[in-house]
């Protein structure tokens, strides 16, 4: 099928690549020049595991091209998928001027029958007015249909969760658009979930809602540990033997971050407003988040007591492993707010501190995790990455003022660092002596 994208992000990226792969021809829009002369010449705008081989060598099957006008794209696609970005408004409400102009430029300029589809998180009825929008400025009589069909896939997972997803939900009006979308589809063995579009809608936002506040469920369950002398680990595992209640997303830690979960939770609540709904559980779940850094940098102030000439490692900056994303990293707001105290900051990211270094000011950006450790007083775990989990201990040991670790994200056994001669202090459980 000749299929677009529009708005070369990790969605209309991810997307566009896996259909491509999957046989399709398939056409990338995106006004930034310098994004689509990159991608032809098989540079990605970010880091995802497994994208960069992928769109390289569909390019050069010629299955994949970029362009940098959007017109091109709409004439091409008999589906055009609308993947431009979403960000929050000052007040937390989505911002859908991007959304809105794609879907002008798609009414001037097609030309035939299109599969217009929605993947960008957006709020209910959007579909709604994409469709008004359409029939406002379509020149002629041309027949088209909205689709809502809401993206999943996790950033350091993109490729994978494309192409094996837990579900693949279509929200749509029409048998034709249907017809369509299953036939694009029928290459990926998921679960359809056909419904109308506003509830296409709603399972997104009530999807990432859900997850959020699962995490802060662990995050509350968390403080109940510490102060009673529980293990959040042992206790997480027990819950998600409970098929209903599932074991991802129990991990408790320093709260979530990124492009989705803060934005979707915020602009939910807005959503509800709207509505005449106060959603409390919500609110609450975005408040616990909140907390979960605040307490964890108490914790780390606390620990080094006097605050005055202290210097810190920093493992982990990205909002989580196998990404360089910082957008809403926990780690923004540690950093600061132990800088604010006079404590000073050496970090190591394996991906991210590019990215970092126009955020994150100040900071001494090491090569490894060892020279990270170099004469400070403590180091901090931020962000889970796989390569901290199998350190040189001895080495590290070593190399710091004082062998005191802070995890603010359990990696490590805790029987295992105070072995290895660590003070070892973590989220949920109790320290051992
Ligand atoms: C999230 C959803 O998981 C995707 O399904 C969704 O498509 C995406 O948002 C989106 O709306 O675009 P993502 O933000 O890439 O994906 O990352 P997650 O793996 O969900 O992690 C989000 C945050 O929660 C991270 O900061 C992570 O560290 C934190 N987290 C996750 C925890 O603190 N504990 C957990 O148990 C799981």
């Amino acid at each position: 099928m000749n299929i677009s994208a529009i708005g070369a992000g990790y969605v209309g990226l991810s997307t566009a690549t896996v259909f491509a792969e999957l046989g399709n021809n398939v056409i990338v829009a995106d006004i930034s020049k310098e994004k689509i002369n990159n991608l032809n010449n098989g540079v990605m705008p970010f880091f995802e595991p497994g994208l960069k081989e992928l769109v390289i060598k569909n390019v050069k099957e010629k299955r994949l091209k970029f362009v940098d006008k959007n017109n091109y794209a709409i004439e091409h696609g008999d589906v055009i998928f609308i993947c431009v970005g979403t960000p929050p408004k000052e007040n937390w409400e989505t911002e859908l001027k991007y959304v809105e102009n794609v879907a002008i430029e798609i009414a001037k300029n097609m030309t035939s029958y299109k599969v217009i589809v929605h993947k960008s998180t957006v709020p209910v009825e959007t579909g709604d007015n994409i469709k008004k929008i359409i029939n406002d400025n379509v020149k002629e009589n041309i027949n088209f249909d909205v689709v809502s069909n809401p993206e999943f896939l996790r950033e350091g997972t993109a490729i994978k969760d494309t192409l094996e997803p837990d579900r693949i939900v279509i929200g749509a009006d029409s048998d034709r658009a249907i017809d369509i979308m299953k036939k694009l589809y029928g290459p990926i063995k998921a679960p359809l979930i056909i419904t109308d579009i506003r509830s296409a809608e709603l399972i997104k936002h009530a999807s990432n809602a859900f997850l959020a506040t699962k995490i802060s469920f662990i995050n509350s369950v968390a403080r109940i540990c510490e102060r009673s002398g529980a293990d959040v680990e042992n206790v997480a595992v027990g819950m998600g033997y409970d098929k209903r209640i599932a074991k991802d997303f129990l991990n408790a830690g320093i709260g979530y971050g990124g492009s989705c979960f803060p934005k979707d939770s915020q602009a939910f609540i807005k959503i509800a407003e709207k509505y005449g709904y106060d959603y409390k559980l919500l609110k609450a779940t975005n408040e616990i988040n909140e907390e979960q850094k605040q307490i964890f940098v108490k914790k780390i102030k606390d620990t080094l007591k006097n605050n005055d000439n202290k210097k810190v490692g920093i493992l982990g900056l990205s909002f989580k492993p196998n990404t360089d994303d910082m957008r809403f990293a926990p780690s923004i707001y540690v950093i600061q707010e132990l800088q604010k105290d006079g404590i000073k900051i050496k970090a190591y990211d394996p991906e991210s501190m590019e990215k970092s270094k126009n955020i994150l000011k100040d900071v001494e950006y090491c090569k490894n995790p060892y020279e990270a450790s170099e004469n400070t007083d403590a180091l901090i775990i931020l962000t889970e990455w796989n390569e901290f989990k199998e350190l040189d201990f001895k080495r590290i040991k070593s190399l710091m003022n004082n062998p005191l670790i802070i995890d603010g994200r359990n990696i490590y056994n805790p029987d295992d660092m105070v072995k290895e001669g660590f003070r070892y202090i973590s989220i949920g459980r109790k320290e051992v002596k």
